[in-house]
């Protein structure tokens, strides 16, 4: 079958082999005792916008030393193999971007850049550790990560584009994630109702693997640069 419109969905275990901490495999999963959707909430940033700064900025220092892997560059290629490639990720580590990927929907927003709570306006932020301004510089207002935190919703126009590419995609790999965050990953399941087939890359079974039309439990580095 030659697919004329592909999707895929990445989630951290495609940064693994870049160093990045998944949430789930243990590690990362605690700060100060915190679990990370304690840390990572709207709530946090309500009461201790500091200290979700000090969590994120830790993060930050160490993507400073994490590189693309292959699959971040093969997937960067699929632009040109496929009529139609749609790349959605829940990942917020900016590697797609770096290994070429140029329009990437980001689901979960991005750890290198900072928006101002009050008027929005938005601040690359990347290399910069700790993060720079610390207020806004048009309104004085504080900024934030621009990240979506949990019990808060994802940027619409992010998920509607990747919504309706879901719809309407022949082929739709699901690389890297526990399958366990919504609406992320009923994405996959819009794309088999819509007759799509759907190819699960992970070394790990996932509550999604029975949904797959095909599961291959191999590390993404390793084998999306097969495909
Ligand atoms: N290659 C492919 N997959 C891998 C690899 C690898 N080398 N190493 C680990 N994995 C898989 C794990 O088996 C697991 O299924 O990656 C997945 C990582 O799962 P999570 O840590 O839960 O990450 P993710 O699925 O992206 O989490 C979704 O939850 O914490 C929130 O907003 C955050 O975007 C995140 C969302």
């Amino acid at each position: 079958m030659k697919a004329r419109s592909v999707v895929a969905l990445t989630g951290a275990g495609i940064s693994a082999e870049s160093g990045v901490p998944t949430f789930r495999g243990g590690g990362s999963a605690v700060w100060k005792g915190m679990p990370f959707d304690q840390i990572s909430s709207a709530r946090m940033v309500r009461e201790n916008l500091p200290e979700v700064w000090e969590w994120f900025d830790y993060r930050r220092g160490v993507l400073r030393d994490c590189r693309p892997n292959p699959a971040h560059f093969a997937l960067a290629e699929w632009k040109r193999r496929f009529a139609e490639f749609t790349l959605v990720t829940q990942n917020v580590d900016d590697l797609h971007r770096a290994a070429g990927s140029d329009d990437v929907i980001e689901l979960h927003g991005n750890i290198q850049r900072s928006r101002c709570t009050r008027c929005g306006k938005s601040f690359d932020i990347a290399g910069i550790v700790p993060h720079e301004p610390d207020r806004c510089d048009d309104c004085g207002s504080k900024v934030r990560p621009d990240v979506v935190l949990f019990g808060e919703m994802l940027p619409y126009d992010a998920f509607e584009t990747a919504e309706r590419m879901a719809r309407k995609c022949d082929l739709f790999f699901v690389i890297g994630t526990s399958a366990l965050v919504y609406p992320a990953v009923g994405l996959a399941e819009i794309a088999k109702h819509h007759g799509a087939f759907l190819v699960e890359i992970n070394p790990e079974e996932t509550p999604m693997s029975d949904v797959c039309d095909v599961t291959i439990r191999a590390k993404a580095g390793e084998f999306v640069p097969l495909l």
